[in-house]
């Protein structure tokens, strides 16, 4: 294989706080240690398809490690194989897959960096299997993404969540409340189990621990008997009742991954109020979540990640992901972190810890 020169990358699926900071370390790190030339895609692999792209040099990416959001835009709608395309009112898709093939051989692009959760991975490992020399680094809030024990994006929404919760305490004392606060996640409970736990929540509900309404309430029962005058819950927003279905909010068609969760908070908002006779309110945080400066932690993990990122491609370590597994930074094939979902172990030591504090979830 010839030398590499030239790099294309790309942000793709829904954004999330640190992405800035994955391409400044990727730009900075080709540019300043080996000498390649960076392109970036906007909004994710459609500017792959339509050769939508720009030059990243060091001064465009001057000073954004610290913002939120992507200079390059992002989609989770775009997939080359699927292409949502308008023809006389009527939307199709179509396969533009070697479209994009074409446009990264005209670019001369050496291989790319794809920087994506779950459903960009699967298009990513798919041009991996057509020869492009991918490395990809994976993002996302949910945290969901396998053999890798973060993700980036994760910890900022942790924060924000966390501090959601601290200000619901004050309120929910104040009025002797229940407060509900459904948070993202996909299938998924990482967002919900360590906000609850750093934010004191009395009952954490996560798709990995169906629920049964009757616990529930005996929780919040117990606790009135006890004199314990209000209740913190949040839940993840794919967390189903025993023997249930998520709730779904939208289909969004044109998505890899067309089903938008939601929901379950205001249904145990109300069911609450009319089992417990508590007066209860509901906070679904949303794209908060996503929104933001990436924390501290994120700001080091995305630097981590792209300088990795940079250096995996220079040894040719293609068809891998960069992940971090203890304090250790390891490729692994991106098949592998593609093959299941990493969803919160019922078992595991983070829900015991959480048992041990008397935290329910509302499974018993
Ligand atoms: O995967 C990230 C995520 O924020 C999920 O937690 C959430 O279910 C989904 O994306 C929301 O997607 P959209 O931005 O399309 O509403």
């Amino acid at each position: 294989m010839s030398a590499i020169r030239k790099i294309g990358v790309l942000t793709g699926g829904g954004d999330s706080p640190g992405l800035n900071a994955v391409l400044h370390a990727v730009t900075k790190s080709a540019i300043n240690n080996y000498g390649l030339q960076v392109v970036g895609f906007m909004d994710g692999f459609k500017g792959m398809v339509e050769n939508d792209y720009r030059e990243l040099d060091l001064e465009s990416i001057a000073g954004i490690a610290t913002l939120g959001g992507t200079i390059l835009g992002s989609s989770n709608r775009d997939s080359p194989f699927r292409y949502p395309s308008e023809l006389n009112g009527v939307r199709t898709f179509t396969d533009r897959s070697a479209q994009a093939l074409s446009n990264l051989e005209k670019l001369h692009l050496d291989a790319v960096i794809i920087i994506g959760g779950d459903g960009t991975m699967h298009i990513a490992q798919r041009f991996a299997e057509m020869g492009v020399n991918i490395v990809a680094v994976p993002k996302t809030i949910d945290n969901d993404v396998a053999l890798t024990d973060y993700s980036v994006g994760f910890h900022t929404a942790v924060d924000t969540a966390s501090e959601a919760l601290d200000r619901l305490h004050t309120t929910a004392q104040s009025h002797h409340r229940v407060m509900v606060m459904e948070v993202m996640g996909r299938y998924a409970g990482w967002i919900a189990l360590y906000a609850g736990l750093a934010g004191g929540a009395h009952v954490i509900l996560i798709p990995e621990i169906p629920f049964e309404m009757g616990h529930i309430v005996k929780t919040l029962q117990e606790r009135r008997v006890r004199g314990r005058k209000y209740n913190i819950i949040v839940v993840a927003e794919g967390t189903a009742p025993a023997g249930g279905e998520p709730m779904v909010r939208q289909m969004v068609l044109e998505s890899e991954d067309p089903v938008r969760l939601g929901g379950i908070g205001n249904y145990l908002g109300a069911e609450i109020e009319r089992q417990t006779g508590m007066e209860t309110r509901v906070t679904v945080l949303g794209h908060l979540q996503r929104g933001g400066s990436p924390g501290p932690f994120d700001r080091i993990l995305a630097t981590r990640f792209g300088v990795a990122a940079v250096d995996s491609i220079m040894k040719q370590r293609f068809g891998t992901m960069v992940s971090v597994q203890g304090r250790k930074k390891v490729n692994v094939a991106i098949k592998d972190a593609i093959a299941q979902l990493k969803r919160v172990v019922p078992g595991g030591e983070l829900v015991k810890t959480a048992r041990a504090l008397d935290i329910s979830f509302g499974d018993r």
